[in-house]
């Protein structure tokens, strides 16, 4: 499949050639820092959650490349009147040539991209994809380790609602890779990922505690509590701070081991580590900037 108006909804769309492919587009764009080829564009940021990394480095990427961009909150365009989410895309449809949403409702991007003609990229969708930080996260490896299989992968933390890392583990798993899935018992991944995972033959075990496996682990993806997924506030506060990443935590870690966090971070990943080796997760957020150039530029058709 070609990837010229494609739209980018879930992670499990895209074969392993269409990843490679992107990322050696990605490759060419590192050190770029302003290439006009998608002057006359008009990109629409449409973002109904927070966000800093996402939404800004789309719209970095697309400035670095020539394209405009207009930034849509829910705060401060007519969905805060009521206007429907159906007839914003439409005007967004309308004004703009490609179309990227963040929506804490589940199906929102595909909702988008049934109601739009113009391409459309799920910057993050309620609690199970965020197909654009999963690229991301399979190029850094692949930068950090000049492969993405045969590797030990530990997920760690909130594995129930956390999108950026069910995402990164449906992408990873198309690699030949051990997963090892690593949460308190009320954070743990939901039965029908398992279910989905297990479907396709993946390495996958379940573990209560770090110390358990981290002797053999060459990547730890630690993520964030998502305090805003859960439905009642006093079961956030029980699991609140049982999972943490420090120095001393990584102690019996190899020493190639890289930390890997999608970030934002607030309790579970200590500044402390931001200075060592194993700290991977700038560099995770600095790839965005060209993994997002390169698939800006291929669904809308750059000569690159
Ligand atoms: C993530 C998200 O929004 O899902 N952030 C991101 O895009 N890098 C992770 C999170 O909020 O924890």
């Amino acid at each position: 499949m070609s990837w010229l108006n494609r739209d980018v909804i879930n992670i499990n769309d895209f074969s392993k050639e269409e990843l490679e492919y992107l990322f050696s587009i990605a490759d060419k764009f590192i050190d770029i820092k302003y290439k006009e080829i998608l002057k006359g564009k008009i990109i629409a940021n449409l973002f109904l959650e927070p966000s800093t990394r996402t939404r800004i480095s789309f719209e970095v990427a697309a400035k670095r490349l020539g394209a405009d961009v207009v930034n849509v909150t829910g705060e401060y365009s007519s969905i805060k009147k009521g206007e429907s989410l159906y007839d914003t895309l439409k005007m967004l449809d309308t004004y703009c040539d490609l179309i990227i949403i963040r929506s804490p409702i589940e199906g929102s991007a595909q909702f988008a991209a049934d109601v739009c003609d113009n391409p459309v990229i799920n910057a993050g969708d309620g609690t199970l994809n965020h197909p654009t930080q999963a690229m991301i996260d399979l190029y850094t490896i692949k930068n950090v380790f000049s492969r993405i299989d045969n590797l030990n992968i530990g997920v760690y933390g909130d594995l129930k609602y956390g999108r950026a890392v069910i995402s990164f583990i449906m992408a990873i798993s198309k690699y030949n890779n051990k997963i090892y899935a690593i949460s308190p018992q009320q954070l743990k991944l939901r039965e029908e990922v398992k279910d989905e995972l297990l479907s396709r033959g993946v390495k996958i075990e379940e573990f209560s505690s770090l110390d358990q496996v981290i002797s053999e682990l060459d990547v730890l993806y630690v993520t964030r509590l998502q305090k805003e997924r859960f439905a009642d506030l006093a079961e956030y506060e029980k699991v609140r701070g049982s999972y943490r990443v420090d120095i001393k935590s990584l102690e019996k870690s190899k020493p190639h081991l890289i930390v890997m966090h999608p970030l934002p971070r607030v309790e579970e990943l200590t500044y402390d580590l931001d200075k060592t080796s194993k700290q991977a997760y700038f560099r995770q957020a600095k790839y965005g900037i060209p993994l997002r150039m390169a698939l800006l530029s291929l669904i809308l058709g750059a000569e690159i």
